[in-house]
């Protein structure tokens, strides 16, 4: 379980057109592949991202292509971008600066190693290694963010190179029900929900307002802000 109390922020953190990124939050940041020192993202996604590469026999073979920007790296590609290829495709697969999950260090684009990799859209395709990591990833915590078919609610086009960290159980609970973090979040404010883990143990995650009293712990607990002025917390349930 990550420790994020530190941060201010937290892996469920919502980032998005609607919801920019609050300055002042501390982050701290790792390589998850040796081999790529430059390319960082937040300490404990690094961790269950280099695990999952090795658990689907990835290593050398999935390569990461762009994880932590500065707001002004973002702002640079931005730039870039609009020169190059113009307003439509810059704000379909580029968030505006301060608007972009590559900022708070949970977000890595990810690419089948190749001579040539393009950095906005690097090819990672949904066979082969890259489909085994796929598949894979929700037990690591990490979600494909960008799906064509929830374009509508994300703002932004189908990615499938894109992958962001929320952690376990949240990465399973959207999987199984079909939701992008946006809905998960809106379901969160509804109702709680709760998931079966693969070691037996149930986890329940429910949603409170930033400044309401949380219930007591009963056992581990971690707390995520959302970006929506409330909190996610999660509670694993201690074996009996
Ligand atoms: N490519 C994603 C949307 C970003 O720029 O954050
Ligand atoms: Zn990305």
């Amino acid at each position: 379980m990550a420790d994020f109390s530190a941060s201010g922020l937290g892996p469920l953190v919502l980032v998005n057109r609607q919801h920019p990124l609050r300055s002042g939050f501390s982050l701290a940041l790792a390589a998850p592949d040796p081999g790529y020192p430059d390319i960082l993202l937040e300490a404990q996604a690094a961790k269950m991202l280099a695990a999952c590469i090795q658990a689907v026999g990835g290593a050398g073979r999935i390569v990461p292509v762009s994880g932590w920007r500065s707001h002004a790296e973002q702002q640079q590609i931005w730039d870039d971008t609009l020169d190059k290829e113009g307003p439509d495709f810059t704000t379909s697969y580029v968030a505006k600066p301060g608007c972009s999950e590559h900022e708070t260090g949970l977000a890595i684009d990810l690419a089948e190693a190749a001579e040539t990799i393009d950095f906005i859209r690097p090819h990672f395709p949904y066979d082969g290694v890259c489909g085994s990591f796929r598949k894979a990833a929700a037990r690591y915590g990490f979600i494909e963010r960008y799906r064509a078919d929830k374009s509508a609610l994300t703002g932004i086009a189908a990615e499938p190179w894109h992958f962001r960290y929320v952690g376990v159980p949240h990465a399973l609970l959207m999987e199984q029900h079909g939701l992008c973090l946006e809905e998960y979040v809106e379901r969160l404010k509804e109702h709680p929900m709760t998931c079966i883990l693969e070691n037996g143990r149930r986890a329940r995650v429910s949603r409170h307002a930033a400044d309401a009293g949380l219930p007591p712990a009963q056992g581990p607990r971690q707390v995520s802000a959302d970006n929506l002025g409330g909190v996610i917390v999660t509670d694993w349930e201690v074996p009996q």
